[in-house]
C-alpha cells in the first residue's frame, strides 16, 4: 500500500430534515452571501427551508451560477462579499454552485489576480473565505472534498484547482432533494459517481485490498440503484444511498494508498469547454476508450473488475474486453450517449486540439503509469468520435 495522509474536516450532516441545523451549524453573527445557481432552490422548497432556518442571520443573495461555473459570474460575487463586508458563503446547490463558492471564498483575500488560481493550478491552503454547503444534486462529491473546477469564458478553458482550505465547514445531504431532479440530472449524477470511483480503481492490480472493496462496493451499489432511482427518484431508500454513493466516490477515502489515474476527466474537462456537453456525458464517452487503448497497462485490474462486478469468466483478457462492453452497456442503461457524434456535429478537429493543449500545458504524462502521453490522448479522443 502507498502511504497516505488522511485529512478532511468537513461535517458531513445527513438525513432528511437536516436543513434546519443550518442555524447552529452557522458561525455565530455571521454576515451570510447565499449563492445559488439558476433558481432551482426556488421551485424545490430548499430556499425556503435555507431561509427559514437563518431568520436571525443578515444574509445577501447572489444567484445565477452556471452548470459549469463561469469564473466571469464567480468574480461579481466577490465583488460582492467585499463591499457587503460578507464574512461566510453557503452554497446551495449542485456541484457547480460548491465549486463556484470554493473558487469564490479562495478568490476573496488572494493576493494577486484569481484567474492565477486556475490557470497556475495553485494550491489553496490558507487565506480563504469559510463557506457550506447544501447539497441539492448527488454527483460529485464536492461536498466532502477539497476540488473544485472553474471555466474561463474568454479562453474556453475548464480547470481544476483546491488545496486543504477547500473544504466546505459543513455539509448538509438530504436525500430527499433528489426528488426534483430532472431525470437528466440523476443519470449525470450516477454515472459520475461511477467514473470518480473508476478513475481510483481501474489502475492495475494492487496491494491495498481494502481500497478495493470500498470502491467495489460503491461501484455494486451504484449498479444496483441506478436505473431504479431515475424511476423513482422519490424512494428515500434509493435517494439515500445514491447521496451517500456520490459523497463516497469521491471525499477522498477510497483513493487513499492507491494509485490513481484522473485521464478521462481532464479530456471530459475540455470536451465541456469546447461544446458545453454535460460533465457525466463526456466521461460516458472517453472512459470506454481510456481503457481500449490503455487495455495493456489495465487489463489485470478489468479482469478484476468484471469478475467481482459482473461475475463475468473466461480468460483474463476475455474478461477485462467484456467488462468494457458491461460499463458501457451500463452507461446506456444510465441514458448517455456514448460517441463524440451524439452530442455535436462540429467534432472532427477534436482529438488534435486537446492532445496540442495537453502538450502546450506540458501534460506529457498522464495515468496511473505515467504512460497517458498526448498521442494517446489524440487516439482515444479520435475513438470517441
Ligand atoms: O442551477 P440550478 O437552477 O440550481 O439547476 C441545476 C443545474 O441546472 C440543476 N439542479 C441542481 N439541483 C437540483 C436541480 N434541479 C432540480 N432540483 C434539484 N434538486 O441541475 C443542473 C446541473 O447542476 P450542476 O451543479 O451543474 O451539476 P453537478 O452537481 O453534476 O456539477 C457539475 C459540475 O461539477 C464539476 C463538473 O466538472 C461540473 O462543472 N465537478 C466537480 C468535482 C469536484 N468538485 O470534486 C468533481 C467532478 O468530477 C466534476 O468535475
Ligand atoms: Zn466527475
Amino acid at each position: 500500500m502507498l502511504n497516505f495522509e488522511l485529512y478532511n474536516p468537513t461535517n458531513y450532516v445527513f438525513g432528511k430534515g437536516q436543513i434546519e441545523k443550518l442555524a447552529t451549524l452557522t458561525p455565530k453573527n455571521a454576515k451570510i452571501l447565499l449563492a445559488y445557481g439558476g433558481g432551482s432552490i426556488f421551485k424545490n422548497g430548499v430556499y425556503d427551508q435555507v431561509k427559514k432556518a437563518l431568520t436571525d442571520f443578515e444574509i445577501v443573495e447572489f444567484g445565477g451560477i452556471e452548470p459549469n461555473p463561469r469564473f466571469e459570474t464567480l468574480m461579481k460575487a466577490v465583488e460582492v462579499i467585499r463591499e457587503q463586508n460578507i464574512d461566510f458563503i453557503l452554497a446551495v446547490g449542485g456541484g457547480s454552485v460548491i465549486d463556484g463558492v470554493k473558487f469564490v471564498s479562495a478568490a476573496v483575500h488572494f493576493d494577486g489576480n484569481p484567474i492565477d488560481i486556475l490557470q497556475k493550478r495553485l494550491l489553496i491552503k490558507e487565506n480563504a473565505m469559510p463557506f457550506g454547503t447544501v447539497l441539492t444534486l448527488p454527483a460529485t462529491g464536492s461536498e466532502m472534498n477539497s476540488g473544485s473546477v472553474v471555466t474561463i469564458d474568454a479562453t474556453q478553458e475548464k480547470l481544476a484547482f483546491g488545496g486543504s482550505a477547500m473544504f466546505p465547514k459543513f455539509s448538509i445531504c438530504d436525500p430527499t432533494v433528489v426528488q426534483s431532479l430532472p431525470k437528466r440530472q440523476i443519470e449525470n449524477g450516477i454515472v459520475d459517481a461511477f467514473t470518480h470511483v473508476m478513475e481510483q480503481y481501474l489502475t492495475y492490480p494492487h496491494d491495498a485490498l481494502l481500497q478495493d472493496r470500498f470502491s467495489e462496493g460503491i461501484l455494486q451499489t451504484l449498479i444496483e440503484i441506478g436505473p431504479k432511482v431515475v424511476e423513482n427518484p422519490s424512494d428515500y431508500k434509493l435517494a439515500s444511498n445514491f447521496m451517500w454513493c456520490a459523497t463516497m466516490a469521491l471525499n477522498g477515502l477510497i483513493q487513499k494508498g492507491v494509485p490513481n489515474d484522473w485521464a478521462t476527466h481532464m479530456i471530459g474537462h475540455e470536451l465541456t469547454a469546447l461544446y458545453e456537453i454535460d460533465h457525466a456525458r463526456t466521461l460516458a464517452i472517453i472512459a470506454p476508450n481510456l481503457y481500449r487503448v490503455m487495455f495493456e497497462t489495465k487489463k489485470g485490474k478489468l479482469a478484476q473488475y468484471g469478475k467481482r462486478i459482473f461475475n463475468l469468466t473466461g480468460t483474463d483478457d476475455e474478461i477485462a474486453n467484456e467488462a468494457i462492453n458491461k460499463t458501457v452497456a451500463f452507461f446506456e442503461t444510465m441514458g448517455m450517449p456514448t460517441k463524440l457524434s451524439d452530442c455535436t456535429k462540429d467534432f472532427e478537429k477534436t482529438a488534435d486540439f486537446i492532445a496540442t493543449r495537453f502538450e502546450e500545458r506540458g501534460w506529457f504524462a498522464m495515468g496511473e503509469k505515467q504512460n497517458i502521453t498526448p498521442e494517446k490522448v489524440r487516439v482515444i479522443v479520435e475513438m470517441s468520435y
